[in-house]
This record gives structure tokens, C-alpha cells and sequence, in this order.
């Protein structure tokens, strides 16, 4: 398609405000979907840019719990950026393929947080679109919660095993039978009807029997429960032979919220 416009013309159609609209549908819709992209990979570099700088002043920094404290934050920008990042390669730039996205996330994280022990990861994930006002939720909760088993799954071990499943809320009890051999009742798989449910488990020592997941005084897991009500979702604990959270949810794309 050409657009028949000399230069002068095209300076006076853009001196006088009228380019715009002497051009089709088609070559606007092509602009606005260039437009959408550059805003997806400036955001995204934007952010890596704030995570190095707080590399940069981590280095600087003695006191262990500051460290750890920074290493966290830049864990959360990091799963922000890689939502931009998968949008930007989104076919229509408005929902991402959380597979990927989870892939490349887990990776990152047993990467950035624990590079020196042996974990071995298993990933079962179907494919899933889903929308950015539920991604961003669900990147920081994988983010709390795969750092958690890192840290305290694990203790005096040099290795372990984190599984991490995707399915379709009606695949669930075939899911479970093909992956673990067994079927469980679920709360939340009762409490309404969710799309999908993320699993995220460890193989390690559990979570200690005084701490009540829902109530913690620790930031991570109110975090994660915070995220949970935002997406209106539903999350679970098991904690016999390691730790496991399912987490129920739906795109609320589809589902908008409630209130
Ligand atoms: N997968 C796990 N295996 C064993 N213990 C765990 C696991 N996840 C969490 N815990 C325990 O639960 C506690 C609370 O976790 P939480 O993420 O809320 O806080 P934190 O990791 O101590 O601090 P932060 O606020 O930096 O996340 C941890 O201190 C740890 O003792
Ligand atoms: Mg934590």
C-alpha cells in the first residue's frame, strides 16, 4: 500500500493537523501497533536499568539483611520486566504467553538467587494466554515463592527438586493423577470456577508447623496472599513431603473483577 503524498504535501498535512486522517485504517492500526511495542521495550529496559543501579548499590552495601532485602526488590522488577518483555513479543500486544513467560522466569530466579546449588526443575506448563493485570500478580508471587524454597527448602543440602505445573482449572484431577500419581481435594477447586491453576511445590523440609501461611509477619507470603485477593483468586497449602501451593486464579480479562 503507498500513500500518494510529495514532502511539501505531507508537511502541510502535518502543519495543518490533517496527516492523520488521510490515511487508511490499516497503516494507523500498524503505527498504533509499533507505538505499543516501543512502549513495552522502553518499560522493559527502563526497568533493567533500575535493577542495575540497585546491583550496583548492593555491591556497596555490607549489612546482610539490606542485601538480601535489595536482591528481593530486584527480583519483583525483574518478573514486571519480563511480563513487558513477552507482550512485546505478544501477537497482539495486549495478552502474553505465560508459559514462556514462566519459563523464562523460574530460570532467572534459581539463576539470581541460589546459582551455587543443584536444583533440579520440573516444569509441566500448558499454554496460556493471559493479560497483564493478572501476569504482574502472578510474576511477583512466583517470584516470593520459588525464592522461598530456594532459602529454606533446602537446608545444609547442596540440592533439590522445585516442580512447577500450569493447567486448565478442568484438566486439574487428570493433571494431578499424570504428574503425581494421586488426586486431592481442593478448597478452592469447590470455592468458584477458576480457569487455570498454578502449582508451585518443593521437594524440601516444609514449612515450619508454627507459621500460618495466611498470617505472617514476614513480607513474602503476605505479599503473596495480598496478590492472591487481588487477582481474586484462591491459594492453598499442602505440606507433607516439602511444600506446595496451588494457586487458583482466572484472566481477568475474561473475568473482570467483582468490584
Ligand atoms: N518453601 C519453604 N520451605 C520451608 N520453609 C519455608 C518455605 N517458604 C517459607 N518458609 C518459612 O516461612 C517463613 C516466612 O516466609 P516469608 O516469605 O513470608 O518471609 P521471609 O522469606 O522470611 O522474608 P521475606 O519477607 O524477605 O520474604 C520463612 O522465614 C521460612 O521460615
Ligand atoms: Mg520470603
Amino acid at each position: 500500500m503507498c500513500i500518494n503524498l510529495n514532502v511539501s504535501q505531507y508537511y502541510s498535512y502535518i502543519q495543518a493537523g490533517k496527516w492523520w486522517y488521510s490515511i487508511s485504517g490499516e497503516i494507523k492500526a500498524k503505527i498504533e501497533e509499533a507505538r505499543i511495542k516501543e512502549i513495552h521495550h522502553i518499560v522493559k529496559n527502563n526497568l533493567q536499568i533500575i535493577s542495575s543501579l540497585i546491583s550496583l548499590q548492593r555491591e556497596k552495601l555490607k549489612d546482610t539483611e539490606c542485601v538480601k532485602a535489595l536482591k528481593e526488590i530486584q527480583g519483583r522488577i525483574t518478573s514486571i520486566a519480563l511480563v513487558h518483555e513477552e507482550l512485546y513479543r505478544s501477537p497482539d500486544l495486549v495478552t502474553l504467553d505465560f508459559s514462556t513467560y514462566l519459563e523464562r522466569m523460574i530460570k532467572y530466579l534459581l539463576d539470581f538467587y541460589r546459582p551455587e546449588k543443584n536444583i533440579n526443575l520440573k516444569l509441566n506448563v500448558e499454554k496460556i494466554f493471559i493479560g497483564i493485570d493478572t501476569a504482574i500478580p502472578l510474576g511477583i508471587i512466583l517470584n516470593e515463592l520459588i525464592h522461598n524454597s530456594v532459602d529454606y527448602a533446602f537446608p545444609n543440602k547442596s540440592e533439590g527438586e522445585i516442580s512447577v505445573n500450569l493447567c486448565e482449572a478442568e484438566n486439574y484431577n487428570q493433571y494431578l493423577k499424570k504428574f503425581w500419581g494421586f488426586r486431592a481435594d481442593s478448597k478452592c477447586q469447590n470455592e468458584k470456577h477458576f480457569q487455570y491453576v498454578l502449582i508451585i511445590k518443593d521437594n524440601g523440609m516444609g514449612l515450619p508447623k508454627e507459621i500460618d501461611f495466611k498470617s505472617t509477619n514476614s513480607l513474602g507470603l503476605q505479599i503473596v496472599n495480598l496478590l492472591v485477593e487481588q487477582i481474586e483468586g484462591c491459594i492453598e497449602i499442602e505440606t507433607n513431603k516439602g511444600t506446595k501451593f496451588s494457586i487458583w486464579f482466572s484472566d481477568l480479562r475474561a473475568y473482570p473483577k467483582s468490584h
